[in-house]
């Protein structure tokens, strides 16, 4: 049982990972949780994983490793992801992609801590409605019984949500008190804000799990740096590429 930082959704921005990090250290956490998508949208995403790997993070794998190390398509991807991702593809170091090979697509840390990317059994769901969550918890209770917190990404938004048995999910308040004898799910939010347009805040969580205590953080970083770095290394989908991509789908679909 320890102080955890629990982070995820990288996507390659490394000022956003860097400003999270400083952030945890200076809380006193030593133990880290990343719940995937270490690398694509953004330019840096060997200096997030080079960044992970020396502190020792405790690292799964999200849709997004999959796809630019070869072991997922692009079948559901936006045209801004796919476009980004192939970028990753021809960019990536052998390191990062030999790491990446390594890594767990779940986790059970302390027989009570599941790290998970989308959903429990889906790595590419999005666990965004009180029903799907209460089908997640069914599942987690079958796959990892002794779970009784799990921290999952992919959303990209924080959020905590209490099931009951019986009753099923409910979100609750950021801040709300976890009770031992219940179920959580919880996302830590992203630490890539670029995408997001109300806010460009680094986001991540405290996990204490001696007091089973829980706190989400959100951090300010250089979101222009990372933004200028992205456009400049051919990151971003240029408007004719989101044309040609959305009338190839059309096409398809026809
Ligand atoms: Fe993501
Ligand atoms: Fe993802």
């Amino acid at each position: 049982m320890a102080l955890y930082g629990v982070l995820g959704d990288c996507h390659g921005n490394i000022e956003g990972l860097r400003a999270a990090l400083a952030a945890l250290d200076a809380r006193g956490v030593r133990e880290l949780l990343c719940v995937g998508d270490v690398v694509g949208y953004n330019a840096d995403s060997d200096a997030c994983a080079a960044l992970l790997r020396e502190r020792r993070a405790r690292v799964i794998l999200g849709n997004h490793d999959l796809i630019a190390t070869g072991r997922l398509g692009f079948e559901r991807c936006a045209n801004n992801a796919r476009y980004a991702l192939q970028r990753t593809r021809r960019t990536l170091g052998r390191e990062t992609a030999q790491w990446l090979a390594t890594l767990p697509e779940r986790l059970l840390v302390d027989d009570a801590i599941a790290l998970v990317h989308g959903g429990v059994r889906d790595v590419q769901l999005y666990m965004k409605t009180l029903p799907i969550v209460s089908r997640n918890a069914a599942l987690l209770r079958a796959d990892f019984p002794t779970a009784r917190i799990c921290f999952f990404g992919h959303s990209h938004f924080q959020k905590l949500y209490e099931v009951a048995e019986p009753g099923g999910a409910r979100e609750l308040p950021l801040g709300s008190a976890l009770v031992r004898e219940r179920l959580y799910f919880v996302n830590a939010g992203s630490i890539d804000a670029q995408r997001k347009s109300a806010y460009k805040l680094a986001e991540c969580a405290l996990f204490d799990s001696d007091a089973w205590r829980l706190e989400f953080l959100s951090v300010p970083y250089d979101a222009r740096a990372t933004e200028a770095k992205a456009a400049a290394r051919g990151f971003r989908i240029p408007a004719f590429t989101n044309w040609l991509y959305n009338w190839r789908r059309r096409l398809a679909a026809a």
